[in-house]
Order: C-alpha cells, then sequence, then structure tokens
C-alpha cells in the first residue's frame, strides 16, 4: 500500500479543497426548503466516486431522497466491502451560534485539533466522514492497490430515520450482496487514543400531548380550579425517573442485557477523565443513573430525556394565561434487547396512565431504532483493529457509543451482514450542535486508515 499512502500524502490539499466544496451544499434533509441541495449533493457524491474510478455509478431514486451507488468489482473470489454512508445533515440551529456561517466552511485551529479542523455542518457527520471513503478509494485506485472488490451506498435520510433505505435495501439484495459493511459514522475516544466502536444504542422517540380546557383561560379567573396541562405535564415527566434516576416505566429494563462484572471491568480501562469530561462542557458535575459510571450511562445503560416541551405564552412580557395544552418530544435511547416498538408501548401505556381524569393525553410515536453490537472476534473486527495499529502506531480500543445508527441492525437482518464502525470524529467535534468541525488530522488518518482495513479484511479473508 506504499504508492496508496504516497499519493494520499501529496494530495492532502486536493482532498480538504474537495470536502470544502461537499460541505458548501447545505444537503439539510429535515427540512423541505434545502430539497434542491440535498438532490445537488447526490449528484456531487456520484461524480465523485466516478472520477474516483467507480463503476456502475447510479443515482437511485426513492419515495424520499436518492441513495447512490457505485462500485468496483475486480475478482469474484475475493471479498467485497460494502461501504455505507450518509450525505444528509442535520439542520444548522441556532445559526446566531455559529461563528461562521454553517455552509461557509473554514479551517481553524483548537486546543484539540493543533493542525486545524473544517467548520461546517456535517464536517464530521457525516460528510467527512463518508467522503474519507471516496478518497481512500480514489488512492487505492490511482495506486493500482485495490486489494478487494468495493461497493458504496450513501443515503440521504439517516438524519430523518433512513425509511427508505429500508426499503431499497430490501428490493436490492443481489446489488449489495458483499462480505462485511464498513461505515465511519461514529467516533474515536481521542486523537492519541484510537478506538473502534463496537455497539450503537437503540431509539424510540415519542411526541406527547396535554390537553385541559378547550381554550386557553385567564389564570386568576378558573387559576387553581382547572388542570393546568403545562403543570401537568411537568408533573408526568418529572415522576418519569426515581430517586436513583431509574425510569419509572414498568418493564422498561425486562430485556436489557446486563453487561458482566468482566465486561465492566475491561470497559473501565478506557480512559476517561471526570474533570475534561465537565470541563468540556462547563458543568460542575455529572447525573444520571445511580450504580454505574459516566461511560457505561451513555453508552451500556438505557435513558429517556425530554428533548423538547413547550406550550402557553412565551412571548414579551407576561400574559396571565392557563394554556389550553403543552407537548413534549422524548427520546429513549435503548440497549440490547430492548425492542423500540414494544418500549414505545410501555411509554405510551404508562404515560397514559399518569395522567389525571382533568386532562387529556395523547402519545404520538415517531421513528425509532434497534440497539446494535458488533462482535470483537470477528475477521472485520481483527482487521480494523490491524488496520489502525499501523496508521496510529497504537492497537485500538473496543468501545460501546451511545448514539444511534439504525440501520445497522437493519443491514444485518436484512443482508446478514455484520458491520464494521470506523469512525475517527470526536465527541468534542460538535456533530448536530453549532459550530461543528473535523480535524484535518483525523480526516487524513481516516484516509489512510481505510486501505489497510481493505488489505487486512481481505487477507484475512483467505
Ligand atoms: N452519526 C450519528 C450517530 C452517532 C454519532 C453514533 C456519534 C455514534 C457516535 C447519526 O448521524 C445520528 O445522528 N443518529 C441519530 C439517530 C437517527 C435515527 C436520527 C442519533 O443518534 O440521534
Ligand atoms: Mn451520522
Ligand atoms: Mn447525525
Amino acid at each position: 500500500m506504499q504508492k496508496t499512502q504516497e499519493y494520499i500524502q501529496s494530495n492532502k490539499e486536493k482532498f480538504v479543497g474537495e470536502l470544502t466544496d461537499l460541505l458548501r451544499i447545505p444537503s439539510v434533509s429535515a427540512d423541505p426548503a434545502f430539497a434542491k441541495d440535498v438532490v445537488k449533493t447526490a449528484g456531487s457524491i456520484a461524480n465523485h466516486l466516478r472520477t474516483a474510478g467507480a463503476e456502475n455509478v447510479e443515482i437511485c431514486e426513492t419515495k424520499g431522497y436518492p441513495i447512490v451507488y457505485g462500485d468496483k468489482m475486480i475478482d469474484p473470489n475475493l471479498p467485497t466491502v460494502l461501504v455505507y454512508g450518509h450525505y444528509d445533515v442535520q439542520p444548522a440551529d441556532p445559526l446566531e451560534l455559529w461563528e461562521n456561517p454553517a455552509f461557509e466552511p473554514v479551517v481553524k485551529k483548537t486546543d484539540i485539533h493543533p493542525e486545524g479542523a473544517i467548520f461546517a455542518r456535517g464536517a464530521c457527520d457525516d460528510k467527512g466522514q463518508m467522503f474519507m471513503h471516496v478518497k481512500a478509494f480514489e488512492a487505492m485506485m490511482a495506486a493500482d492497490e485495490l486489494p478487494c472488490n468495493v461497493k458504496f451506498m450513501i443515503e440521504g435520510e439517516e438524519e430523518v430515520g433512513s425509511l427508505n433505505l429500508g426499503v431499497f435495501v430490501a428490493a436490492n439484495h443481489e446489488k449489495l450482496a458483499a462480505d462485511i459493511i464498513l461505515v465511519s459514522d461514529t467516533g474515536m475516544l481521542a486523537n492519541d487514543v484510537p478506538s473502534i466502536t463496537t455497539g450503537l444504542r437503540g431509539l424510540s422517540y415519542v411526541e406527547v400531548e396535554v390537553t385541559g380546557p378547550n381554550r386557553d383561560l385567564h389564570s386568576g379567573l378558573y387559576g387553581g380550579c382547572v388542570a393546568n396541562p403545562i403543570n401537568i405535564l411537568a408533573e408526568m415527566i418529572a415522576s418519569l425517573h426515581d430517586e436513583d434516576e431509574k425510569i419509572n416505566i414498568p418493564n422498561f429494563y425486562d430485556d436489557v442485557v446486563e453487561l458482566s462484572t468482566g465486561e465492566r471491568a475491561e470497559m473501565a480501562k478506557a480512559p476517561f477523565s471526570h474533570e475534561a469530561y465537565c470541563k468540556s462542557i462547563d458543568i460542575a458535575d455529572v447525573h444520571g443513573e445511580k450504580g454505574y459510571s459516566t461511560p457505561e450511562r451513555g453508552s451500556i445503560r438505557p435513558t429517556l430525556d425530554v428533548n423538547g416541551i413547550w406550550g402557553g405564552y412565551i412571548g414579551e412580557g407576561a400574559k396571565t394565561v392557563i394554556a389550553s395544552k403543552a407537548y413534549a418530544k422524548i427520546s429513549m435511547r435503548l440497549v440490547p434487547n430492548q425492542d423500540p416498538n414494544k418500549i414505545t408501548q410501555l411509554f405510551q401505556k404508562h404515560f397514559e396512565s399518569l395522567a389525571p381524569k382533568s386532562v387529556k393525553v395523547k402519545v404520538m410515536p415517531h421513528h425509532g431504532g434497534e440497539p446494535a453490537v458488533t462482535p470483537i472476534d470477528s475477521i472485520g473486527y481483527e482487521a480494523a483493529s490491524m488496520a489502525y495499529e499501523q496508521s496510529f502506531g497504537k492497537k485500538p480500543i473496543p468501545v460501546r457509543s451511545g448514539g444511534s445508527i439504525p440501520i445497522v441492525s437493519m443491514f444485518e437482518k436484512e443482508l446478514g451482514l455484520k458491520t464494521v464502525l470506523m469512525g475517527f470524529g470526536l465527541d468534542s467535534d460538535a456533530i448536530h450542535s453549532p459550530n461543528e468541525h473535523f480535524g484535518l488530522f483525523n480526516y487524513y488518518k481516516g484516509i489512510e486508515t481505510i486501505p489497510y482495513f481493505y488489505r487486512h479484511f481481505t487477507k484475512l479473508s483467505k
């Protein structure tokens, strides 16, 4: 892979320039106002794949945003790597909190990224990380060192639930036949502590509506006599955790797989600094389920969090009113073997039962996703581990992540394939937040590491 690595070293500036252009297109899948830009991004990725040397490049239409496909099959007897990534991004708001506009990328140095980082929405999640694969492929092709077959499947609806990807995968088993799925859409512990993600949490997401009186009321005339839906909603939400911060929904923990003492001890070996953690997000202390460490709370334990809450008067000054309705959006992060549909039902039943007779309650489920764990005793993991060791000079540690990529479990069910999660982002990269960025070090290291994975995976597959 000497020539591949040389090609990468001499094309770093070009790689940054191309990613910068890609980041200029605001491919926000959640907001229809950006529909044209999302589609344009798909076209741009298709062009990049073609230029890099991919064949059969296709913009596959779906009921939503297209999926970009491309492949390079060099020998049916060699293994096939299926690369998955997403070109859509989260909305950029609140816009006023960006130091530079979200879709006008700039490179700036930070304490954690002394070599510089690209600041833009999608820089890390997932345009930057997805693009590393296109560039690594380009390098292997240019050097004539591609060691196995490769297929790309880059979607544009990950941030809104990947609903059409499920349909596409179900209808294209043969087209997508492969030996392993390779994804860079997660993170690692630190630039000098490489890690490989071995698990993702699932997700159950609901919206709730509490209705009191049929219209907003004068809070003097009616206050004290009728249920205030905002007060009631706040009480209902407060009751969802007990004093140990356990989730107070009957049967919620029934299917949770508890880790063995040995597994927990293994986890505890990964470096974690309470002080640095608190400092990085400016909190005086952490908060969470009794009996578990912060890394455990954030990965192997389920959660329930209000993501948004609204109702009543929030304009200038004071308006004395009892609102007719109150709302909240609530997410539950799930762990193996919790089933998102079952958890949503448990939530619904319990939440409805909490409501006093004086209000009506509606629970509306949103998209969810299943948790996933990836094996560490597999050639996929072994190949990834060897690849990191080669490019970082250190063996990576396996780490379970708290985030969700629902399609990972879907791939396993539909295609019978395991996924290797080779993420190169950092938690401090502010994905989904203002000032999202991706370190140049991380971008280059990703591009360097991926070809090594291909080679080790091909060798280990024999
Ligand atoms: N790439 C993230 C998930 C992620 C980030 C996993 C970092 C592990 C580490 C993905 O784009 C994402 O944001 N997923 C959503 C779920 C989806 C259904 C909207 C999430 O985790 O909230
Ligand atoms: Mn992502
Ligand atoms: Mn995301």
